[in-house]
């Protein structure tokens, strides 16, 4: 049987086991156990509140609670307790979704998530949700929201998950992963004027982009654009040239939700590295949108966990999204710099410490730059521009060898911003034109720079 203060308690009296050697230091974790898919992303009585998937009780996936963290700044979060955890009634476990803040009553705060139940091989989603008045303690409705029996025929009823609201003209709008009869996915709309009563109002789909089963839906407008915001399984059933299989893509477009007409403009995966997943967006109060995904990836080692250090899973750094020419750009939110040191030139030979904010110039010409073990030159990882592309490759790196990966466009000239922390690095190109991340574990405190080409820079040493 799970309850929060079984889980509470647990996190407390263990939380001292976790090893240092790969937390990172401005990026959120949890205390212990497993993270994935960050949830209820809300700006909140003036904090930022972010909620994730976390089974504390191990450093692998398992029955879902939501942890929760908050930050005053985004960049240091701290724990809160355990949001909610599965009560075994009707629920195996609470898996994704979103928040939102009444907007009549800017003291309750909503909580939409799925109430997953597995038991004797049957498996059914439905959406419940919780509510609090502290931002700490969430009381769940008793019964779904939306359940089996507002499903449209065309539905899967095992696969119905992720409700994230949206707030427009006096409907509460949710948006609800889902895929059909014959895995497509497609994402349901569900509306309701006072959250008691929802009903089901349109479908999305597209014959390409949403694989075998689409997730995570997140919609936000952006400078008057509509900008959704998804993950789908399985892109590659329609052989798309995607840098990863089950991927995180956004689409722009003319959403009109009363009218149900949706024209999609730009559809693109947000992040090109190995290690980007579920993003969801919160707007805070000076209206800026933020962005920030699960730095990991299904299907992939999880390598703190098989080191046996009881910790995995982390989140992206924070990130302002804008949209400019039709194009989703994302960068790093700017409170970042209030936590500059010391400035480091970029050039051949230096030492950089671990945690970094590193600033390439704008240059045509092609050059690389390999991060190596200070303790051993052959653990490695390089960031190139051959004149066209810019390249990740951690094809060297020894505990945890990657792929080599590159933007999907191509550039007559980039500047590079890189944001790295112990076991990550967050490349931007061109002022966030695109983006590659990617966890990378070495066993040192600090890269010595191998620079070839001629490219000016520096990296800003981050105290945190
Ligand atoms: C995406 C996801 C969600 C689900 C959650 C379960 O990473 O599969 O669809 O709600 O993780 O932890």
């Amino acid at each position: 049987m799970y309850t929060l203060e079984k889980a509470n308690q647990y996190i407390e009296q263990n939380k001292s086991k976790v090893v240092p050697e790969f937390r990172l230091k401005y990026h959120a974790m949890p205390d212990i156990g497993w993270m994935n898919d960050p949830n209820g992303l809300v700006y909140y009585k003036n904090r930022y509140h972010v909620f994730f998937q976390h089974y504390p009780y191990d450093s692998v996936w398992g029955a879902m609670h939501w942890g929760h963290l908050v930050s005053d700044d985004l960049v240091i979060f701290r724990s809160l307790p355990v949001a909610l955890a599965p009560d075994q009634e009707d629920e195996t476990g609470c898996f994704s979704g979103g928040a939102i803040v009444d907007p009549e009553d800017p003291d309750l705060l909503y909580l939409f998530y799925t109430k997953h139940y597995e038991k004797h091989g049957i498996i059914r989603e439905t959406q419940g949700l919780a509510i609090s008045r502290d931002g700490i303690r969430f009381e769940k409705r008793n019964h779904p929201v939306i359940g089996v029996k507002d499903l449209p025929e065309h539905a899967s009823i095992t696969d119905f998950r992720d409700p994230n609201p949206f707030y427009h003209n006096g409907y509460y709008y949710v948006f609800i992963g889902s895929k059909n009869h014959s895995n497509d996915g497609q994402f349901l709309i569900y509306r309701s004027k006072d959250l008691n009563h929802f009903e089901y109002h349109d479908t999305i789909r597209h014959p390409k982009y949403f694989g075998t089963m689409a997730e995570c839906p997140d919609f936000s407008m952006i400078d008057g654009q509509g900008v959704f915001l998804y993950s789908a399984i399985n892109l590659q059933k329609q052989r798309l040239r995607f840098r990863n299989i089950n991927s995180s893509l956004y689409i722009i477009g003319d959403f009109d939700l009363e009218r149900k007409t949706y024209a999609f403009h730009t559809i693109d995966e947000i992040d090109k590295g190995h290690h980007f997943y579920a993003p969801q967006t919160l707007v805070d109060g000076r209206g800026r949108t933020i962005m920030i995904a699960w730095m990991d990836m299904w299907g992939q080692p999880y390598v703190t966990h098989e080191l046996g250090h009881y910790w995995s899973g982390a989140l992206t750094f924070p990130r302002e999204l804008m949209v400019k020419g039709g194009i989703l750009y994302q960068y790093p939110v700017e409170e970042i710099k209030n936590y500059y040191g010391m400035k480091i030139a970029i050039q051949d030979g230096v030492i950089l410490p671990k945690q970094v904010d590193l600033f390439l110039m704008k240059t045509a010409e092609p050059f690389s730059i390999v991060f190596s073990n200070i303790l051993d030159e052959n653990d490695a990882f390089t960031i190139q521009y051959d004149g066209s592309y810019v390249w990740f490759d951690g094809e060297k790196i020894k505990l945890y060898p990657l792929s080599q990966r590159s933007t999907t466009y191509c550039y007559e000239e980039v500047s590079l911003r890189i944001l790295l922390d112990t076991s990550s690095v967050e490349i931007f190109v061109n002022e966030g034109r695109e983006a590659i991340t990617s966890r990378v574990y070495l066993r040192c405190d600090g890269y010595r720079l191998q620079v070839r080409g001629n490219v000016q820079g520096e990296a800003m040493v981050l105290n945190v």
